[in-house]
């Protein structure tokens, strides 16, 4: 039988509307339900058990408001608080972010791969134990962003003042050599041009929500969790402005929507 209920979605701000989008693609008859934290943004250099607190109440909201399964849009979040989310709601499915760790090392041919992600991100276990599985034989150059986030959480995605502090980010990597730069952050992809036009046309840019959204496509069929074939409603709430994350839905997204205090 078709289950309605939504899929819960959530990250420190706008940064898993990068999932999101790709989500709407993927599954477009799933209501999907965003919470940005945006009261606690950024996630990135808080403590882990912080973080793991946020994740565990918002995971506690989504699942009153009746969510089938939830995405951690996040890649600071699930590095910090995806096993205790399992660990805490067994019967419910999550989805989480991963450093994408292991297409870099199988597509880069110079063995030096750029990663751009939050100290949180960096110095949790879950990008540890990507390296060590699948970077082994690689070199790689990694690249916290403080301040990044913050940016395009005020909508600031491309200005010369966000161009210099990238080529100085960038700089270390590619003067190593690297051909492959892995965002591990989600509100990295709303610079993708800048970090394109900064890095050059030899070096590929690998963000991994296309295939995040697979996954919860793959997890949906598995649970029989799957919508029923008719228009969804999408929700978005926010701890922090609501009419702030009204307009970063407009501008980011191009979705026009109203926005609830959670
Ligand atoms: N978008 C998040 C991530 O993927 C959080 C960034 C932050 O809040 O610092 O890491």
């Amino acid at each position: 039988m078709a289950d309605a209920r939504p899929i819960g979605i959530f990250d420190s701000g706008v940064g898993g509307l990068t999932v999101w989008r790709e989500l709407v693609r993927e599954l477009p008859h799933e209501s999907l339900l965003y919470v940005a934290d945006q009261a606690h943004v950024p996630y990135g250099p808080r403590p882990p058990e912080q973080i793991r607190d946020y994740a565990l109440t918002i995971a506690a909201a989504l699942r009153k408001r009746n969510c089938k399964a939830i995405v951690v849009a996040c890649n600071t979040a699930s590095a910090a608080a995806l096993k205790d989310l399992r660990q805490k709601y067994p019967d419910l499915p999550f989805a989480g972010m991963e450093p994408a760790v292991k297409p870099a090392a199988l597509q880069t041919r110079s063995g030096v791969v750029g990663v751009m992600a939050t100290p949180g991100t960096l110095q949790g276990r879950m990008f540890m134990l990507a390296v060590e599985r699948f970077a082994a034989n690689l070199t790689l150059v990694n690249q916290p962003c403080p301040g990044l986030v913050q940016m395009i959480e005020a909508g600031e995605t491309d200005s010369p003042q966000l161009e210099a502090l990238l080529r100085e980010w960038l700089a270390p990597m590619l003067k190593a050599g690297a051909d492959t730069i892995v965002l591990a952050c989600t509100h990295y992809p709303f610079v993708l041009p800048l970090i394109r036009k900064v890095a050059g046309p030899g070096v590929q840019v690998l963000e991994p929500s296309a295939a995040v959204a697979r996954q919860v496509a793959r997890l949906v069929n598995q649970h029989n969790l799957k919508a029923p074939e008719r228009a969804p409603t999408h929700q978005f709430l926010t701890t922090g402005d609501p009419a702030a994350m009204s307009a970063s839905l407009k501008r980011l997204v191009g979705v026009d929507s109203e926005v609830t205090q959670l």
